[in-house]
């Protein structure tokens, strides 16, 4: 291998053949370097195999830096703590999307924007009767937001930039109306239409929480608490959603039909539906005094149970977003008046013995930012089935975020794995009569 940082290649020679080639490193701003494969089968005549892409870059982006090993998050170089403590949501929505912090008048006129788009078409309503009311609140948003490309086709065009922005607008705007109906009817309330002197974190608990015989009361530490889960939430680079979303995006498909995907994909438990494990999990624990039996089922190979809000496929140390949901649950639960909390008391015990125990530390098994956020979640008074959809809300800017930025790149092509074949080698048809 040659080459720094700042570029230079590596030279693959196949034992036993005189074939060998050099594949150019592409360096980042930041981050190891990258071996372009891209001419590799051309060249030698061979793939490579890395089912879970653990060491594959499928594409170039600028929005979301993870160093996993030092804990780092960066979105457009700015870290996380930084922005959870000083931004907005929207404000961090702008930052995905446009690459740089707002001036004052850009960030009027995006808030504006997204605020003339939170409504939702009349008729898409009417879809809502069509589930049932025991429907898991992921599979209604799922449904509804694909619909979004049946209602909105001034801005399907993926080519045109104007259609780009206004579906960007749309999704950001729209989906926490859908979110917050989808509970509704879940509960059989009326539907509580976005209010236009509410922030966006605001209108959201506005319309989950409001009904209309009663004025609904704002509680700001919960308003901040709910900005500030949304931020956590926003974008965290190539994950198993936005991959999934960029693949859908590689095909030429729709926004609205890309989004739906990728929310179909965070629903998973080893993804976003985490949250709402950890909360099962902790129910399932029911005291301290049985944790350690827990933890022993863990650790058993043959269980297959696993300790949920820890670990992470890029994280090998405390995951930044963690620390920060940690310090938010505390405000959460003061100003709501819960002293003693089992469950919180239980997720703390648990990640200190999780922390403290070999079989954790050895494979670095830290908590991630699910860990912590059920917990707020639930003080909040959000039903568990609600906590992966409010997830799906924070992403929508960044899988539009990086829809929009794979779309802009002139180099992307459609996704399209390889594989490595291991089933019958070709052989003729049997008819019927002579088989078995
Ligand atoms: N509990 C117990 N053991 C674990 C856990 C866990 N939560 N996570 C990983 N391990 C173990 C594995 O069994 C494996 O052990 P081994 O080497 O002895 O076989 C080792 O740690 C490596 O695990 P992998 O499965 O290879 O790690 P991978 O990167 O594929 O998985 C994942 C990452 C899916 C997040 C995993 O850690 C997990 O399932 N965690 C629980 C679910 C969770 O909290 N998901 C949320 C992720 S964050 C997010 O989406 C917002």
């Amino acid at each position: 291998m040659s080459g720094t940082n700042g570029g230079g290649s590596i030279t693959v020679t196949l034992d036993g053949t005189n074939k060998s080639t050099r594949l150019p490193l592409i360096p980042g701003s930041i981050g190891p370097q990258v071996a372009d494969i891209r001419k590799l089968y051309d060249s030698v005549g061979v793939f490579t195999y890395d089912p879970g892409y653990g060491n594959t870059a499928s594409c170039e982006s600028k929005i979301t830096y993870i160093d996993g090993d030092a804990g780092i998050l960066l979105h457009r170089g700015y870290p996380i703590e930084q922005l959870a403590e000083h931004s907005n949501f929207l404000e961090v929505a702008y930052l995905l999307l446009n690459g740089d912090l707002p001036t004052p008048k850009q960030k009027a006129e995006f808030e504006m924007g997204v605020l003339r788009h939170n409504m939702v078409h009349e008729q898409l309503r009417s879809f809502y009767n069509g589930f049932r009311r025991d429907a898991h609140p992921m599979a209604v948003i799922c449904g509804v937001v694909g619909a979004l490309s049946a209602f909105y086709h001034d801005s399907l065009d993926i080519n045109n930039a104007d259609h780009r922005r206004i579906a960007a607008f749309r999704l950001i705007a729209k989906v926490p109306t859908i979110a917050a109906w989808a509970y509704k009817y879940s509960i059989g309330q009326p539907f509580m239409y976005p209010r236009n002197n509410l922030g966006y974190a605001e209108n959201f608990l506005y319309m989950m929480g409001a009904v209309p015989p009663e004025e609904y009361k704002l509680n700001p530490v919960l308003a901040r608490a709910m900005d500030r889960i949304l931020i956590l939430h926003a974008d965290h680079e190539q994950n198993a959603s936005t991959s999934t979303v960029r693949l859908a995006g590689s095909t030429g498909a729709n926004p609205f039909a890309c989004i739906a995907a990728g929310i179909a994909s965070l629903w998973g438990p080893a993804h976003g539906g985490a949250n709402e494990a950890v909360l099962k999990m902790l129910g399932e624990i029911g005291h301290v005094s049985n944790i350690k039996s827990f933890i022993e089922k863990v650790k058993d190979k043959n269980s297959n149970v696993r300790l949920m809000g820890f670990g992470h496929r890029v994280y090998k140390n405390y995951d930044p977003r963690a620390k920060i949901m940690a310090q938010t649950c505390h405000e959460v639960l003061e100003d709501l008046g819960i002293k003693d909390d089992p469950l919180l008391d239980l997720a703390m015990e648990l990640e200190k013995i999780a922390l403290d125990d070999e079989y954790f530390v050895s494979r670095k098994l830290y908590p991630n930012v699910d860990f912590y956020s059920g917990i707020i979640l639930k003080a909040m008074g959000f039903p568990t089935s609600m906590f992966t959809v409010l997830f799906a809300v924070a992403r929508t800017v960044g899988w539009i975020s990086q829809w929009k930025e794979q779309v802009e790149d002139p180099s992307q092509r459609i996704g399209r794995p390889r594989q490595i074949y291991t089933g019958a080698v070709q052989r003729n048809f049997v008819p019927l009569a002579q088989r078995g």
